[in-house]
């Protein structure tokens, strides 16, 4: 089984995207917070790359029907219900709601795998669950990273290691099934993990705790506290 990272979305061809398992990853905090939709009891999650996209979806569903989501470098989309926090959607808010998701990078990412037959949700606080996941599709393993404005995020690249580590539990790795890129993150991620690399140096953690975002980013570096591996599929994410 073959694994690769792409840093940051957008650059895959079509061909990478074919029998193979695509994990997006948005660590901060896209992808983790669409996990927490999920858990919170929203029916399903739609990611749209444009807020104007996500404000005309919303006012077509209602607002009994949907919660409207989002950030811009981080903070809340003005107008919208909630932001980006994890918290926020583990909340009551969606419950039983369509959640209309739209971030600055995240769902960027998700938009530009939207061809590949096999798409999950990665993130650190599922990162064991999501290896197993891609691991028993029996296909390579593509890994998007969402980045930050275009350029490779340390976050991402962590917790793509970290994925890469909990395959090793599912499935056989033999030498030259890891890319040099995936190599690197599984090393980026042994360092934060052996406390070497201070990933609360990086651009956009530290932008996220400039903000008040502390809680966020310990929430969304705790590894593994769910099972939960939502799936994307003809536009929408579900459990
Ligand atoms: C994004 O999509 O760029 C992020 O999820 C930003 C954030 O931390 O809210």
């Amino acid at each position: 089984m073959k694994i690769d990272v792409l840093p940051v979305f957008g650059k895959q061809t079509d061909n990478q995207l074919q029998d193979t398992t695509v994990v997006v990853v948005d660590v901060l905090r896209a992808t983790t917070s669409i996990i927490c939709a999920l858990n919170g009891g929203a029916i399903k999650v739609v990611p749209t790359v444009d807020a104007g996209d996500a404000v005309a979806l919303a006012s077509r569903l209602g607002s009994r029907e949907c919660v409207l989501g989002g950030e811009r470098g981080g903070i809340k989309i003005s107008g919208f219900d909630i932001g980006n926090s994890p918290k926020e959607y583990l909340s009551r808010t969606v419950k039983n709601k369509t959640v209309i998701i739209s971030t600055t990078n995240g769902t960027g990412a998700l938009h530009s795998v939207k061809s590949a037959e096999k798409i999950l949700i990665g993130a650190m606080i599922n990162r064991t669950a999501v290896a197993k996941a891609a691991s028993c599709e029996g296909h390579d393993i593509l890994i998007v990273c969402a980045g930050t404005d275009g350029q490779p995020s340390a976050d991402d690249l962590c917790t793509a290691g970290a994925i890469i580590d909990a395959v090793r539990g599912y499935a056989t790795i033999r030498p030259g099934d890891l890319s040099d890129m995936a190599l690197i993150c599984e090393a980026l991620y042994n360092g934060w993990k052996e406390e070497r690399f201070d990933i609360s140096k990086t651009f956009h953690y530290s932008r996220l705790t400039g903000l008040g975002f502390d809680e966020d980013v310990k929430f969304c570096f705790t590894p593994d506290t769910t099972e939960t591996v939502p799936q994307y599929r003809d536009g929408v994410i579900i459990k």
